[in-house]
């Protein structure tokens, strides 16, 4: 095992601002805590709330690392002296609290999962992030029950990729929400029932073709002008699980059907969850979903790698949302 550099390789947001103030800087490498390891990154994950953290509209925690990146795959380099499950050598997958677009990248020992046999790097690095938002809020708020039915918007991004096939895996029935046909056919292609061009005619009206009683559960991005329109999309019971706003955060509703259908609202974001939150849902993911990785019914799609120093292009593609799946950094070779 190589020695660990005091400096590394990582990418700063020099400035709020477009993908282009991000830049490759050297810095100091960080150092593990007591219930920390210390990873070697491979790979990093490129996720939305990257995005908004480098434009300025998500606030990195104080505790975190002020770098982008909330999940890596790499290779334990050193282990905090509480850590009983983790060793020098060993290959991880983990959601971090920012810092993942860099050679090393600190983790709660408890936010590392096994590295599923057989995934590159690249393939491992795309899990933690989009698996335990969709895991906590379709499985844990959402009480998603085998038999029921799902209205997951935008199928085609990394959460909604996870998200169908996690409910397909639950025996859920799932309608998709995406902005072209080549997105629908690839929904599709993951196990979703139906998929909705949103931008081919008004989804609201589709979905009460196919399910004219309403589904149980909508996972929403969206948000603004949505809102209302999940809402009566809700069948008697249903829950409503809002993870973003891609279209704002405000909307008028009229509560009267949350009370004559009795409907949950509920959302979540998970980088502000407690480390304890984000522990029990790490084991839930493990308990759940990482058999169905290893069984090859939830896998990654990779649309496109990028190197560190390419950052603000990953960027770029993220936010023209010409991508299907997945878009991850390769940091090292493997
Ligand atoms: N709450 C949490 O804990 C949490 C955690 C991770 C991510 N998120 C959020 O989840 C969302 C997805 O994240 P990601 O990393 O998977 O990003 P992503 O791959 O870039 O996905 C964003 C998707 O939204 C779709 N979209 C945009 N406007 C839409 C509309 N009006 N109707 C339907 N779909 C629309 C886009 O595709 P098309 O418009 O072309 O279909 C794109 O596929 C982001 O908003 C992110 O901030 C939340």
């Amino acid at each position: 095992m190589p020695a660990i550099p005091s400096q590394m390789r990582g990418v700063e947001v020099t400035a709020p601002g477009g993908p282009e103030v991000l830049a490759e800087v050297s810095l100091a490498t960080p150092t593990a805590g007591a219930e920390e390891v210390l990873i070697r990154v491979l790979a990093a994950g490129v996720n939305r709330p990257d995005c908004l953290q480098r434009a300025g509209h998500y606030p990195v925690p104080p505790d975190a690392s002020p770098l982008p990146g909330l999940e890596v795959a790499g290779e334990v380099v050193a282990a905090g002296e509480g850590v009983t499950r983790w060793r020098v050598g060993d290959r991880v997958v983990a959601l971090t609290h920012g810092g993942g677009y860099a050679e090393y990248c600190v983790a709660d020992a408890g936010h590392c999962l096994p590295w599923p046999e057989g995934l590159s790097a690249v393939e491992a690095a795309s899990l933690p992030e989009t698996c335990f938002t969709v895991h906590y809020n379709l499985v844990e708020r959402g009480r998603l029950a085998a038999g029921e039915r799902v209205l997951v918007h935008g199928g085609s991004s990394g959460i909604g990729t996870t998200a169908i096939q996690v409910a397909r895996a639950l025996g859920a029935e799932v309608a998709t929400t995406a902005g072209s046909a080549a997105k629908c056919d690839y929904c599709r292609e993951l196990g979703a029932n139906h998929a909705l061009n949103y931008k081919d005619g008004d989804w609201e009206e589709a979905l009460r073709g196919i399910y004219p009683e309403g589904v149980d559960v909508v996972l929403d991005m969206v948000g603004g002008p949505y809102v209302m329109k999940n809402v009566r999309s809700l069948a008697a019971d249903g829950r409503y699980c809002m993870i973003a706003f891609l279209m704002g955060p405000k909307a008028e509703v009229n509560f009267g059907h949350v009370l004559t259908r009795r409907l949950t609202i509920t959302g979540s974001t998970l980088r502000t969850q407690s480390v304890a939150a984000k522990r029990a849902i790490a084991a839930a993911v493990e308990r759940d979903l990482w058999p169905l990785v290893a069984a090859g019914r939830l896998r990654t799609h990779i649309h496109a790698t990028f190197s560190l120093a390419e950052a603000a292009r990953a960027h770029e593609l993220m936010e023209s949302s010409a991508h299907l799946g997945k878009i991850v950094l390769e940091v090292a070779p493997a």
